[in-house]
């Protein structure tokens, strides 16, 4: 006989934990599963081990999706400020970062503790490791899951299984399978916060500036007019052996689409070409020296050397042309990516369960009563800086409430 429940939650990670504790809270009898060894090792690397939690300026345009207004429900009901009282109210002790990131103080493992003890006050059932296999349902609406450790059947069944980044921890395909098999539309998962590659000798002259890092301004696709498809962020941007990474990067990365430049400016503060222009008649020094006031030395050498310019060539001494082209190298520099380092490195996977096929309000298929989606399963990507874990808790809990 299968083990009977109102809801299996089918993943513990940020979402499934808090989308099973308030439906537990809210009466329901919920067991939660979880194919993983260890419980939420996406929490417990995340923020580099003090997991950012939130973001306290989330909001809908912190997020890309297909269907951009679908977040806005969720995300009004349950703000950061909401998640933040659960924190303080679990007495963890937290710190804002910069552009409204909150970090705990000591561990992401206070967060995992937390969830878990909201699980726990609501007497929910855990199945840990279990590995859910294949889902049927019954003539009667009935979920019944076939899983690794024995039958489990359940009213209504959450999906909070995640996307595809960094297979190693336990992330699978399973929430997309389980769509195809409900006829659910998906908009194609990529990596997404992830590092982006060149090709080997295009950046064979750049691979000697790994570990060099510094404030950028990065934009891809276009920014203006009525269906803007780009973006532009300011952030610190890392040279790496295989090309760009940093926060500049990754959030860029979420952005491009393959085939297309990424621009970087390397001195946003500054109109290059203008001030080395100007400067002809009052600096008196050589050009490898002027640039290195304003950029990690071996980064003035390199670009230098990509535009053919001697380092020792006195500003005075240069053409305005070849002023204007060094300007441009430096804040216009656009280059485009072969690919990035894929699932193995990205942090989210961008795309996954059309938002057009489920309830705004209850992230319940439209066409599967019964059966819900919330977290990173769902087409609903957030911005680097606590963004996405907002978007597990906000997701996780307008299901839980509405189950
Ligand atoms: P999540 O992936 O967390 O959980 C899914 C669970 O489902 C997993 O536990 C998995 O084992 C389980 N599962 C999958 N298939 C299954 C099956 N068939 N049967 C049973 N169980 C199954 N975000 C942020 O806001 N701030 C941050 O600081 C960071 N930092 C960060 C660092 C790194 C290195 C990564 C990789 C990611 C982040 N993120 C982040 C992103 C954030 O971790 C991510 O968006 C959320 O964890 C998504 O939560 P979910 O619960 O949706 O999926």
């Amino acid at each position: 006989m299968a083990k009977q429940f109102d809801v299996a939650v089918i993943g513990a990670g940020a979402a499934g934990m808090m989308c099973a504790a308030v439906a537990a809270q809210g009466g329901k009898r919920v067991v939660l599963l979880d194919h993983a060894e260890k419980l939420a090792e996406k929490i417990r690397i995340s923020g580099g081990g003090r997991c950012n939690f939130t973001n306290v300026n989330a909001g809908p345009l912190n997020f890309l999706s297909e269907n951009p207004h679908f977040c806005k429900s969720a995300l009004s009901r349950y703000t950061p400020q909401d998640f933040l009282a659960l924190v303080k109210k679990h007495r963890i002790a937290y710190h804002e970062k910069h552009k409204g990131q909150l970090f705990c103080d000591e561990s992401a493992e206070q967060i995992i503790q937390m969830l878990k003890d909201e699980c726990a006050a609501a007497d929910v059932h855990w199945r840990m490791p279990c590995k859910v296999e294949a889902i049927a349902q019954a003539p009667d609406g009935a979920f019944l899951l076939s899983t690794d450790s024995g039958d489990v059947e359940a009213a209504s069944v959450v999906v909070a299984s995640g996307g595809l980044s960094i297979p190693k921890i336990g992330a699978s395909d399973f929430a997309y399978r389980l769509a195809k098999q409900f006829d659910l539309r998906l908009v194609e998962p990529r990596p997404a916060l992830v590092p982006l590659t060149f090709d080997d000798a295009g950046w064979a002259p750049f691979a000697p500036l790994s570990g060099i890092a510094l404030e950028v301004e990065v934009t891809t696709g276009t920014l203006k007019g009525r269906n803007p498809g780009g973006a532009r962020f300011r952030e610190d941007l890392l040279f790496t052996h295989r090309g760009l990474s940093g926060p500049a990067i990754l959030q860029i990365s979420s952005f491009w689409q393959p085939g297309t430049p990424i621009v970087v400016n390397l001195l946003p503060e500054m109109d290059v070409a203008q001030t080395l222009i100007e400067g002809k008649g009052s600096i008196k020094k050589q050009l490898g020296n002027v640039l290195s006031q304003w950029l990690p030395v071996r980064l003035a050498e390199g670009l230098l050397a990509a535009t053919g310019l001697a380092a020792d060539a006195r500003l005075a001494d240069l053409p305005d042309a070849a002023l204007r082209k060094l300007g441009l190298a430096i804040n216009q520099w656009s280059l485009v990516p072969s690919g990035s380092e894929g699932y193995r490195k990205a942090e989210v996977t961008r795309g996954g369960i059309d938002t057009r096929e489920l309830s705004q309000q209850t992230m319940m298929a439209n066409k599967v009563p019964g059966l819900y989606f919330i977290g990173e399963a769902v087409d609903v990507t957030g911005w680097l800086g606590g963004y996405n874990f907002q978007w597990a808790w906000a997701s996780g809990v307008a299901a839980g409430l509405a189950l």
